[in-house]
């Protein structure tokens, strides 16, 4: 057959083979990596969607900093074995306000995307001043000390403009009374009405029960919000419309 014969000159050409191994793995990659920009139920529309208000925002950073994410994955695979475990598997819209998203490669504990609510401020501040104390076999390390760091919010109007650069929907409004509504999440006697309008289902309460506004505060207030966003008794998937 002729065209074996021309095979033969791209097995014996080691430049060739490599030029036209690549332009064969980009169709590929172009074939399935294209579409997902055009396809509607890439990025599923769902309600509840908004958002972090600031102190959840300054939680984030504050789990970002500390690395978190390498021990922790927020992402739950359609996978019955996680469904099962950790709740709903994860939407893209879910992480579309994260910057950097969480998602993660390394599961040494659990996956964190589905956390909020599933244990009281207590737990998390127990178990974060030192793991050992709530679970014996734990391996994570202590964050005790973010108890004593406190947070005054000077810098938090500047996060939300970072993000709002970087596509994050905050409106002026937002920003311009991020410090004020940072502060007044951690305050059941404030008035945090306005600040709850901003954000839907923003919770207010003092989360690591000190006086003072510290990172424990704004990170229990960022994990005690993963995944509880979406409500997913009204959620059909794309797929099955
Ligand atoms: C060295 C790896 C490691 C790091 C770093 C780490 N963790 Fe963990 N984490 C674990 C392990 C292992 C567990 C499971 C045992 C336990 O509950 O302590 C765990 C459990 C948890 C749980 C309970 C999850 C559940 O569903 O039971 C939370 C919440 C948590 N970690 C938050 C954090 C936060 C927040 C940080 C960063 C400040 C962090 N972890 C950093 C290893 C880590």
């Amino acid at each position: 057959m002729s065209f074996l014969r021309h095979h033969k000159k791209i097995e014996v050409n080691a430049t060739l083979l490599l030029v036209l191994s690549l332009v064969v793995v980009s169709i590929g990659g172009i074939v399935e990596i294209a579409p997902l920009f055009y396809l509607e139920n890439t990025i599923e529309k769902v309600k509840g969607m908004r958002p972090y208000s600031p102190l959840e925002l300054a939680g984030r950073n504050i789990y970002v900093r500390e690395g978190c994410y390498v021990c922790h994955s927020q992402m739950i695979r359609p996978l019955r074995d996680e469904v099962e475990r950790y709740g709903h598997y994860s939407l893209a819209v879910e992480s579309i306000y994260d910057h950097p998203f969480q998602w993660g490669s390394k599961r040494t504990g659990p996956d964190l995307a589905r956390v909020g609510g599933r244990y009281s401020d207590e737990w998390h501040v127990d178990h974060l001043r030192n793991p050992r104390d709530v679970v014996p076999e734990s391996i994570m390390p202590k964050y005790g000390f973010m108890l004593n760091k406190t947070l005054d919010g000077a810098h938090i109007e500047a996060v939300l403009v970072a993000n709002s650069r970087v596509g994050v929907p905050y409106t002026e409004e937002m920003i311009a009374n991020a410090a004020r509504d940072f502060a007044v999440q951690v305050d059941p006697d404030g008035d945090w009405e306005e600040m709850q309008a901003r954000y839907p289902g923003a919770q207010v309460r003092n989360f690591d029960g000190q006086p003072e506004l510290t990172e424990m505060d704004a990170l229990v207030a960022y994990l005690q919000m993963l995944g509880t966003l979406v409500d997913f008794s009204t959620f059909t998937p794309e797929a099955s419309r």
